[in-house]
C-alpha cells in the first residue's frame, strides 16, 4: 500500500529517501575512544598490521562499492587493493596468504558466489572481513571480522540505501586498517570519521534534486540507450548508474571511464544520445576536472544530450550541460555518496515512465543464492 511506501509510488523511492538515515545508522557507534571500531574482530592486532594486500570481492552493486573503496584504502593505507567480482575471483588462482585481507561485501550476506569466494580465501589462510547488512547471515558467520551496515531491510530489488551504506562501511574498513597500520595518525582518523558523519546531511541536500531528476527521467524514457562517464571515484558511480538503468528500465546502458572516451565509446555518440557525466569537484584535483570538461564539450559537439552531475557552484561546466544536476560539495573521496543519488532516481523514473515495476524488475532476484 501507499502507506507502507511512505506515500511513495514505489519502495525504491522511499528507500532512496531513507539514505541519510541508513548512513547515519551505519556510522553510529563506530568511532569510540578515538578509534574506529568494527562489530566483530577476531583478527589479532599484529596480524592486521601485517596485512600487505587487500582484495575486495562482491557482486552487483556491492562490487561497485568495492571499486569506490579501492581509491580510499590505497590512499589511506598505502596497500595495494584489488577489487574483483566474486564469481571471477574464485575460479582464477588468486594469490592469497595469511597477510592478505579479503573484504567480502554483501547486503544479504547470502550471495552464493561471494560466500564461495570467502570459503576459498579462508582455505588459503587469508583473513576475511565481511561488510553485510543482514545480521547473522552466512557470509559474516564464516568471516574473521564483521562490519554490519544498518540500512534496514531493502524491498526494492535494485540496491539503493544498502549500496550507500556499503560505501560508508568500506571507508570505515579503510580507516580501521590505516589505524592498525599507523599510516594515519589517530587525529587524522578522527577527522575523516567526522567528515563521514557529515554525509547524511549532504545526502539530504543531494535529495533536493529528486523532482528535477524525475522530470528529466520522464523526458529521457524514450531513449534507445544512455551512456555514463566518470573518472576517479566518479567512474564506479558511472558503472552503478548504468547498472541501475539496465536493471530497472531494461535500457541499454554502459558506464565508461571518461579517459577511455577516445578509445571506443566516442564512436557510440550520436545526435540526442543522453550521456550522463559524473563531474569531480572543481576544488579537488583541477586537472581531473579540466579533463572531464573537455570530454563533455567533445560529446556535446557531436550532438549528445549531456546530463551533468556537478558540485553546486561549478560554473565552468554549465555551458556544456544540457541538464545540470547539482550535488553538494564534499571531499573528493566521499563524492560517490552524493553523486549516486540522482542516478538512482533517474533509473527509477525512466523505468516508471516506461511502465515497469520499479521494485520488482523482471528476471532479477534480491539475492542470488545459486551460482
Ligand atoms: C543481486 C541484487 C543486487 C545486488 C547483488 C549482490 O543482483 O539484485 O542489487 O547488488 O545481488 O547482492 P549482495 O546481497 O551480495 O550485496
Amino acid at each position: 500500500s501507499a502507506a507502507e511506501k511512505g506515500g511513495h509510488e514505489y519502495f525504491m523511492l522511499k528507500e532512496i529517501e531513507e539514505q541519510p538515515e541508513a548512513l547515519a545508522n551505519s556510522l553510529r557507534g563506530h568511532f569510540s575512544g578515538g578509534r574506529v571500531v568494527l562489530d566483530e574482530q577476531r583478527i589479532a592486532d599484529q596480524d592486521l598490521r601485517d596485512i600487505d594486500k587487500v582484495f575486495v570481492i562482491a557482486c552487483g552493486s556491492a562490487y561497485h562499492s568495492g571499486l569506490v573503496a579501492k581509491y580510499a584504502i590505497e590512499h589511506w593505507c598505502r596497500l595495494p587493493v584489488e577489487v574483483e567480482l566474486a564469481s571471477e575471483f574464485r575460479y582464477r588462482d588468486p594469490v592469497l596468504d595469511r597477510d592478505t585481507l579479503v573484504v567480502a561485501v554483501s547486503q544479504s550476506g547470502e550471495t552464493m558466489d561471494t560466500l564461495e569466494a570467502v570459503r576459498h580465501a579462508r582455505e588459503q589462510k587469508a583473513r576475511v572481513l565481511a561488510v553485510c547488512n543482514t545480521n547473522g547471515a552466512q557470509i559474516p558467520r564464516e568471516s574473521d571480522a564483521v562490519l554490519y551496515t544498518h540500512a534496514g531491510p531493502e524491498i526494492g530489488v535494485a540496491s539503493t540505501k544498502a549500496f550507500l551504506a556499503q560505501i560508508a562501511a568500506n571507508y570505515l574498513v579503510g580507516l580501521a586498517l590505516a589505524q592498525a597500520r599507523g599510516t594515519k595518525f589517530p587525529d587524522e582518523v578522527g577527522r575523516e570519521f567526522a567528515e563521514l558523519e557529515a554525509m547524511p546531511k549532504a545526502v539530504e541536500q543531494a535529495l533536493e534534486s529528486v523532482d528535477q531528476v524525475r522530470e528529466l527521467g520522464a523526458r529521457l524514457a524514450e531513449s534507445k540507450a544512455v551512456l555514463f562517464l566518470g573518472r576517479h571515484v566518479g567512474y564506479p558511480v558511472a558503472l552503478e548508474g548504468a547498472l541501475k538503468l539496465k536493471e530497472l528500465a531494461y535500457m541499454h546502458a554502459e558506464g565508461f571511464a571518461a579517459g577511455e572516451l577516445k578509445h571506443g565509446p566516442i564512436a557510440l555518440i550520436e545526435q540526442d544520445l543522453p550521456v550522463v557525466v559524473v563531474m569531480p569537484s572543481p576544488r579537488g584535483r583541477a586537472v581531473l576536472h579540466a579533463k572531464l570538461v573537455s570530454n563533455i564539450s567533445e560529446i556535446q559537439a557531436r550532438g549528445a544530450r549531456t546530463v551533468v552531475i556537478a558540485e553546486e557552484g561549478d560554473e565552468t561546466v554549465r555551458p556544456f550541460a544540457d541538464e545540470l544536476i547539482e550535488v553538494p560539495a564534499v571531499s573528493t573521496l566521499l563524492q560517490p555518496l552524493v553523486s549516486t543519488v540522482p542516478l538512482q532516481v533517474l533509473a527509477a523514473e525512466i523505468a516508471r515512465t516506461r511502465g515497469f515495476d520499479v521494485d520488482k524488475p523482471r528476471n532479477l532476484a534480491k539475492s542470488v543464492t545459486v551460482e
